[in-house]
């Protein structure tokens, strides 16, 4: 049974999933958002919330609108405001200083989506249709995300969606995990594997410099496991440029190219994903009390950020009429 319950104002609900497993996932139609994820590890068979939460609509307003948000049509940052598509200059919303993030201001994940719940299939679909033109982004564009709790303890994220003209089109989901389930200690402690040999280094401006760098002999070098602390210890440049990492990896072409321990061994979360990339951040600018500095850390499959503007980087060009589809899927192992 998914269990539809209300989340804050009138618009906002939660929705409920559960697997034979006792894993359980809420969800809320404010920004097709994972609301929690919650696994029955503790001793006495308590549940540990892994995820950064808030408890309604209005915080995640007045908080921050990006912890487990579904982030469209573009994530990351666009140089400029801008992109050529298809030989014309589209200006984007300026969200910050000569960028536009996360697709500007007033953008999905701060609206209430249509929602179909499917029990046979234990998963809830959003629905929304971004207007032609808003945040100066081209095209009626159709989004679908869809969440799907397993038997094998695997959230998979599926977004499709569909333009009726030329445009960008780069969707990730913006989740934040913690695996000791406590936003009071940092993530220092969690090992982390990317199966990854370049990263994609920033400027000044948080945008990714435009080329690919190897993360040999670097706090960036996942390859065979390390630790969030390499970066946290701010010897490398690009980890005092944003405090610790907020960058992007380019990743194998392997079946599991991201995997998370939690300091105490008790959890293990996989990341399977037909992405090219995936952008770790690790809460280096604490929004509103939320979590402590380097509380949670991001995993944000995507295209590279600022694909539009990067020669090199790949394409995000979403073709009228095309159909897009992303999975990502999020699986957790406990022991
Ligand atoms: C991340 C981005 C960070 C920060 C965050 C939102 O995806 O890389 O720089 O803007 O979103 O708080």
């Amino acid at each position: 049974m998914i269990e539809i319950s209300p989340f804050g104002s009138e618009r906002a609900r939660k929705y409920h999933l559960v697997n034979e497993a006792g894993m359980q996932v809420n969800l809320t139609n404010f920004g097709a958002r994972i609301v929690e994820i919650l696994l029955p590890v503790e001793e006495d068979g308590g549940l540990r919330n892994v995820s950064l939460s808030a408890s309604s609509d209005e915080e995640y307003k007045t908080k921050d609108p990006y912890p487990g948000a579904t982030i469209v049509p573009v994530a990351g940052r666009i140089s400029k405001a801008q992109a050529e598509i298809k030989g014309k200059v589209y200006h984007f919303t300026e969200n910050e200083p000569g960028r536009t993030l996360h697709g500007g201001v007033n953008t999905a994940n701060e609206q209430y989506w249509d929602v179909e719940v499917n029990e046979a299939a234990n998963s809830v679909c959003f629905t929304i249709t971004l207007s032609d033109g808003s945040n100066g982004f081209p095209g009626d564009v159709r989004v679908k995300a869809c969440y799907r709790l397993t038997e094998d303890n695997t959230l998979e994220i599926t977004y499709t969606a569909q333009s009726d003209k030329d445009t960008i089109f780069n969707p990730t989901n913006h989740v934040y995990f913690n695996l000791t389930g406590d936003v009071r200690q940092d993530v220092a402690d969690h090992q982390i594997r990317i199966a990854a040999e370049t990263y994609a280094p920033l400027g000044e401006d948080n945008l990714p410099l435009g080329r690919l760098e190897s993360v040999e002999g670097t706090p960036f070098d996942f390859r065979v496991g390390g630790t969030f602390a390499q970066g946290f210890t701010l010897e490398h440049p690009q980890n005092q440029l944003v405090k610790g990492y907020d960058h992007p990896w380019v990743l194998n072409q392997v079946a599991e190219p991201v995997e998370v321990v939690s300091p105490d061994q008790r959890i293990r979360l996989t990341v399977t994903t037909n992405q090219p990339a995936v952008v770790i951040y690790t809460y280096n600018f604490p929004s509103q009390d939320m979590a402590v500095f380097h509380g949670a850390f991001s995993l944000e499959c995507q295209g590279l950020p600022n694909a539009c503007n990067v020669e090199g980087f790949g394409s995000i060009l979403l073709e009228k009429d095309q159909l897009f589809e992303h999975v990502t899927s999020y699986k957790f192992t406990w022991f």
